[in-house]
């Protein structure tokens, strides 16, 4: 059985007030929900924080990208090695934003998986295609591509302990949710060709669906038989819709 694993992405929000505020209320409010892995996913100098006020506790905390180098005149760059250093267990890779505003490639993608699990973080590897692509039947393609061009270079086994988080880009910050059918659908294809490689790792990977998951539309979604909880946008930044989320991700199973 996989255990379902929901985290908040803030992107660019929060302060060092808020992640204060919002750990402690996740920290109160998650004691019944032992059967979900939760998680957050702060600006980076907010990490630090988040890490003090959730030690000792299940919360884990991660980082929203990495650098695909270990050190050197890379200005603004964040290592893998520097997130685990300061007590990540995450690190996001490919998010739709990264690829669409910072012109992140396949290519480097994977060159940033590469640095992470050597780093030791579980990454959060997003798939996903936009409205013109699914509008032009294409999405399945999209993703195979996607994904394929991380596991032929870090190789399958990998992904016993990465995530991979399925965000429909049309989805993402819209309030347009994919419908349980379509988030379904395309998770058991990512699964499918997981099995290509190996089915045992096909079946133990956890994917997640991001892209407007709401309170009010978690269960649905989670109740999927592919779905393994969700990477939350919006809907993090305030804790009480975040643990209602990740109540209802402990209630599917
Ligand atoms: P929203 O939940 O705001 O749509 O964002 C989803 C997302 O991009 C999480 O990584």
């Amino acid at each position: 059985m996989r255990q379902p694993v929901v985290i908040g992405n803030w992107k660019l929000n929060g302060s060092p007030a808020s992640t204060e505020a919002w750990v402690s209320a996740v920290l109160s409010g998650m004691g019944a929900l032992d059967a979900v892995e939760i998680g957050l996913c702060p600006p980076f100098v907010l990490i630090p924080t988040a890490v003090r006020q959730a030690a000792g506790s299940a919360l884990q905390i991660g980082g929203q990208d990495c650098a695909e180098y270990l050190s050197g005149a890379y200005t603004g760059e964040v290592s893998a090695d520097l997130l685990r250093a300061v007590g990540c267990h995450y690190v996001i890779l490919g998010h739709s934003e990264r690829r669409a505003l910072f012109g992140e490639t396949d290519a480097v993608i994977a060159r940033k998986m590469v640095r992470a699990l050597a780093a030791g973080l579980v990454p959060v590897l997003c798939v996903g295609e936009t409205l013109a692509e699914r509008e032009a039947g294409q999405m399945e393609a999209v993703v195979r591509q996607q994904l394929r061009a991380v596991v032929d270079v870090v190789g399958i086994q990998a992904f016993e302990r990465s995530i991979i988080a399925y965000e429909p880009v049309w989805a993402i910050g819209t309030g347009v949710t994919a419908t349980p059918d379509q988030a379904q659908a395309m998770h058991a294809f990512i699964r499918g060709l997981l099995a290509e490689y190996n089915p045992h790792v096909a079946r133990m990977v956890r994917l997640q669906y991001g892209g407007s998951v709401k309170p009010d539309n978690a269960a649905q979604l989670f109740s999927q038989p592919d779905i393994d909880g969700g990477l939350i946008g919006g809907a993090s930044l305030k804790a009480e819709e975040f643990l209602s989320i990740c109540r209802a991700a402990a209630d599917a199973r």
